[in-house]
């Protein structure tokens, strides 16, 4: 029996700044951003818009009536909660009209929450092969105006559901991963903003990568030959390059080829969306599923890496149902259609915070389906617009 990725959806919001406009504003050369981080644009998150919505408005797109009901948990991972005590899946089971008797769940550790989601649904789906897990990767990636983080900013959510005999990705057995108490990334309770310790935050990343990839060969006696493309965790998509190349040298010339036209593939949503922390390796892997020429049995090699820190690599192969061509579309929509904001907007709406009493707020910016539009006694409203 294969277990794996059958449905992947993502979701940001359509307002973005074009990181040229970034660039001039903080006197910086455009290149800098454009090749030296290798980013271009960057989702804008409105107040609108939380971990929950986002997820939301991700998830209804592969969650129906075909599969509601074999759904028997939602594991939400995400650093950018809205509650200390209450899950945000309990929130999205009650919006995506999810059945009663399921484990609503919230992950966190940094960017790799959505990682452990999906291998904690792998191990149940094998026990429980007739059901679902609704996996979730949703986060507002913000570390402040002015900051040299600024440029990796951005948002938004993944939704995945884990199944057997599934439609996209065979999950490999097989996975190495390492943890560590390390200091490189970190938003204490009290902040909106992360902070963070930029070029060490990058070292422990590419230091974790070479622990895993090495322990991965050593479990599985597979070498850098047996893998069509890789896709990584990518807070800017530069830091995947910078991976990729610390391994490359152990390809022969023609593959070394290959996986660099298939990294490309894998970095064409993230360079323009930016950082959606738990869902940026996911949004990768869509990215390579979407732009790359990929044929069943080929092999993918996954990096995770949240801070703090947590690294995994694992494996899958491409499912013999591999289609792409829906999502493809979808995402060229979404990109013609979306809405650039100024200096001065993003500005204006990446200050805008939610106060802590009683508010209405103006929802005529925001066209999702799902919105937060306000607090009532301390409680987050919802409204689904569908
Ligand atoms: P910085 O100090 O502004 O940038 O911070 P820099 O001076 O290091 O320059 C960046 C690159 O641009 C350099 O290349 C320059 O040479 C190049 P590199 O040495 O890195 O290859 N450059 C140019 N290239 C072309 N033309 C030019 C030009 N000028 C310069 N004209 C930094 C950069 C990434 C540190 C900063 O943006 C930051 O702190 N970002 C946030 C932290 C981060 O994303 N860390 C990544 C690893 S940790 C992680 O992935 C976890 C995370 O997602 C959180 C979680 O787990 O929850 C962050």
């Amino acid at each position: 029996m294969q277990i794996g990725i059958d449905q992947l959806a993502f979701y940001t919001p359509k307002t973005y700044l074009d990181l040229v406009d970034l660039a001039h504003a903080r006197h910086q050369e455009p290149d800098k951003y454009r090749i030296g981080i290798g980013q271009s644009q960057q989702a804008v998150i409105p107040v609108t818009q939380d971990a929950v919505t986002l997820a939301a408005n991700a998830a209804v797109k592969i969650v129906n009536a075909t599969n509601r009901d074999q759904i028997a948990m939602v594991l939400f991972g995400t650093e950018s909660g809205i509650d200390n005590s209450k899950s945000a899946a309990v929130y999205l089971q009650r919006l995506l009209h999810l059945p009663g008797n399921i484990r609503t769940i919230e992950l966190k550790q940094a960017c790799y929450g959505a990682t452990a989601g999906v291998q904690f649904a792998h191990d149940y789906v094998r026990l429980h092969p007739d059901k679902q897990v609704l996996v979730i990767g949703a986060d507002i990636a913000r570390y402040g105006l002015n900051t040299p983080g600024e440029v990796t900013q951005g948002g938004g959510a993944v939704a995945m559901t884990i199944s057997a005999e599934p439609r996209l990705l065979n999950l490999d057995n097989e996975t190495a991963f390492k943890s560590e108490d390390i200091m490189d990334f970190w938003r204490p309770l009290y902040r909106t903003e992360a902070l963070v310790d930029g070029r060490f935050s990058e070292n422990v990343y590419i230091d974790f990568f070479k622990a895993v990839w090495q322990n991965y060969q050593q479990q599985t006696d597979r070498t850098i030959a047996d893998f069509t493309a890789f896709a990584f965790h990518l807070p800017f998509t530069k830091m995947g390059l910078k991976a990729l190349r610390a391994i490359l040298p152990e390809a022969n010339e023609m593959q070394q080829k290959q996986l660099m036209a298939n990294f490309e593939a894998s970095r064409v949503y993230n360079r323009q969306v930016g950082n959606l922390y738990t869902g940026s390796l996911y949004l990768s892997l869509r990215s390579l599923f979407d732009n790359a020429a990929l044929k069943p049995g080929q092999r993918i090699g996954l990096f995770s890496y949240g801070s703090g820190a947590e690294g995994e690599f694992f494996s899958g192969t491409i499912s013999d149902q591999f289609d792409a061509q829906a999502s493809r579309q979808w995402f060229t929509d979404f990109f013609d259609g979306r809405q650039q904001l100024t200096m001065a907007q993003y500005e204006q709406v990446f200050s805008q915070k939610l106060p802590d009493h009683d508010v209405l707020l103006d929802l005529s910016h925001d066209d999702a389906r799902f919105v937060l539009s306000g607090i009532k006694h301390d409680q987050r409203q919802y409204v689904d617009r569908g």
